[in-house]
């Protein structure tokens, strides 16, 4: 703790999907007895945090996210007694451990909804959301899944469809109901008595919807892909009432000590900020994807959305930045492997937490999934538009080495999606022995971010440059150097004059992992692709 900064707000997290870290026992599974033999690399990485995505029972169908049980491990990930040694090892280790809560849906194999579906006079009947066919026996409204099709599935035994915005397979629950929220706020608390960090929370913005069903309108600024864009989600997403749940929620960790939630939320800047709660009384951090959703990837683009986050956020409203996830194609393909260098200093130096999906610090890019291989159910269900919303590319087994399958899982084993096509080449053993490599800029940049309290907490302010391919912000802390951040978006050298922020300053680090020394600042050279951390003496 630096001050009154919590460990999340200090801290750098680190997002796992445990199907694809790391294989310990050959069937082609990432497990937690392998993210245990990997914590030594993270805590070489140097950052303080693991999320996990979900390790609880489920048939799969979603991997992981159709949970049939909120407060146990699934075999493939292993026992009750890992997970009870992993999260002691990482403690021991000064590292947070947050594990992903899905509550706006259970699988269907979970036992709620076994009795839900067995009668319409069931006790947990109305946990979930069940109503009778329209009068033309279709869905009771015009709601989609994200996953393609309708959003309800009709129930041959009871008469009634049930709603799901996801897979068929994941029946959403009835947070109108008295009984529910109770319930989901005791799986949290058995993890938290486990001594969990924390909580990353599925798709938080939807767990309340339209009273009435009413059908969503037409969406006039849809692109005409994905199907799901067709409609404004305006009796799905950010349904009143949902603030009050995610207090609720808040709550429950607020009766232990400095634990924190933090939402999944896909929404504008001025929608996203309401989920800090009005007296910041709901997610210490409600995620911002906007690195993500802006497909722009050019200096002024990402300034200008930057400095919109900044203006937008509420008082006391703690930032935080994302650059990937296993919902998105990788950063490395986005944006390129030059620019993926630039990208992780962007994440390391802004104010506000970073979370970092696995495989970024070596710059990751998305596998090729032969046809056979496809298993993510959006591209299953929608093969015509695979390519764009298939999310088995940016969940490819981890690259630990040149060894067969990337050193995730035994030579004779098939792991359950096929490692990258580059992983000989762009691994963490080979960048482990190369100085200049993405993983040791990674790592330098997440060891000066750690040691200075400017760059931890302090301001951001932008430089101006001149140059429109230039992105450049100062980070200030009193009593602590300051640090100007000077990123190159384009492939053109530049001279630039940022003398107003001082005579003289110091290159700490470069994305080339070669620069360094002292540098004029009024005559400061930046090459194509180049990002330099400055560190300003204070006169
Ligand atoms: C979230 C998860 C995603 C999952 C969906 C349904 O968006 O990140 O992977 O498919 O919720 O649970």
């Amino acid at each position: 703790m630096i001050g009154d900064y919590l460990w999340w707000q200090t801290g750098i997290i680190y997002q796992i999907y445990p199907r694809s870290y790391q294989d310990s026992n050959g069937d082609g599974l990432g497990d937690l007895a392998g993210i245990r033999r990997r914590l030594d690399y993270l805590q070489k990485l140097g950052v303080t945090a693991v999320w996990l995505s979900p390790i609880y029972p489920s048939p799969m169908h979603d991997f992981g996210y159709d949970v049939a049980n909120y407060t146990d491990i699934h075999p493939i990930f292993g026992t009750m007694a890992d997970f009870d040694a992993l999260l002691a090892d990482a403690h021991e280790r000064g590292l947070k451990l947050i594990l992903d809560l899905v509550p706006n849906h259970t699988s269907d194999e979970h036992a709620w909804f076994q009795e839900s579906r067995r009668s319409r006079t069931n006790p947990k009947r109305d946990w979930y959301i069940w109503r009778d066919p329209a009068p033309d026996g279709g869905p009771p409204n015009n709601w989609l899944s994200f996953f393609g099709g309708p959003a309800w599935t009709f129930d041959e035994a009871t008469g009634q469809y049930y709603l799901h915005q996801f897979v068929t397979q994941q029946p959403e629950l009835n947070y109108r109901h008295p009984d529910v929220l109770p319930a989901m706020l005791d799986n949290m608390r058995f993890w938290l008595d486990k001594g969990v960090d924390g909580f990353r929370v599925d798709v938080i913005w939807l767990m309340m919807k339209d009273e009435l069903l009413r059908d969503e309108p037409p969406n006039p600024g849809w692109d005409s892909v994905d199907p799901h864009g067709s409609l404004n989600h305006i009796y799905t997403q950010s349904v009143p009432g949902i603030h009050d749940l995610i207090r609720q929620m808040r709550g429950v960790l607020d009766e232990y000590d400095e634990r924190m939630m933090v939402g999944e939320i896909y929404l504008p800047f001025d929608e996203l900020m309401a989920y800090y709660g009005r007296s910041q009384d709901e997610c210490h951090m409600p995620f911002n994807f906007h690195l993500i959703a802006n497909r722009n990837w050019q200096a002024t683009a990402v300034r200008e959305l930057v400095e919109a986050y900044e203006a937008a956020l509420p008082p006391n409203g703690w930032p935080n930045w994302v650059l990937g996830n296993h919902d998105q194609h990788r950063i490395a393909t986005r944006v390129g492997l030059a620019q993926a260098r630039v990208a992780n200093m962007l994440l390391l130096t802004l104010r506000g937490t970073p979370t970092t999906y696995y495989g970024e610090e070596i710059g990751m890019e998305d596998g090729h999934i032969p046809p056979e291989f496809v298993q993510d159910p959006p591209a299953v269900n929608q093969p015509e538009i695979a390519h764009i919303v298939g999310r088995d590319p940016e969940r490819t087994p981890m690259q630990w080495d040149a060894s067969p399958h990337a050193g995730f899982t035994t030579a004779a084993a098939q792991p359950w999606l096929p490692a990258a096509a580059n992983f000989s080449t762009r691994n963490v053993a080979q960048q482990e022995n190369e100085a200049t490599s993405m993983l040791n800029l990674y790592r330098a940049l997440t060891a000066l971010r750690r040691a200075e309290p400017a760059l931890m907490v302090g301001d951001y302010a932008t430089v101006e440059t001149a140059v429109a391919d230039i992105f450049a912000y100062r980070r200030t802390h009193p009593g602590a150097d300051s640090f100007l951040v000077v990123l190159n978006f384009g492939q053109g050298t530049h001279r630039l004059d940022v003398g107003d922020v001082g005579e003289t300053a110091v290159i700490v680090v470069a994305t080339d992992m070669v620069r360094h020394g002292p540098v004029t600042l009024s005559d400061l050279s930046v090459r194509p692709n180049e990002g330099l951390i400055l560190r300003i003496s204070s006169l």
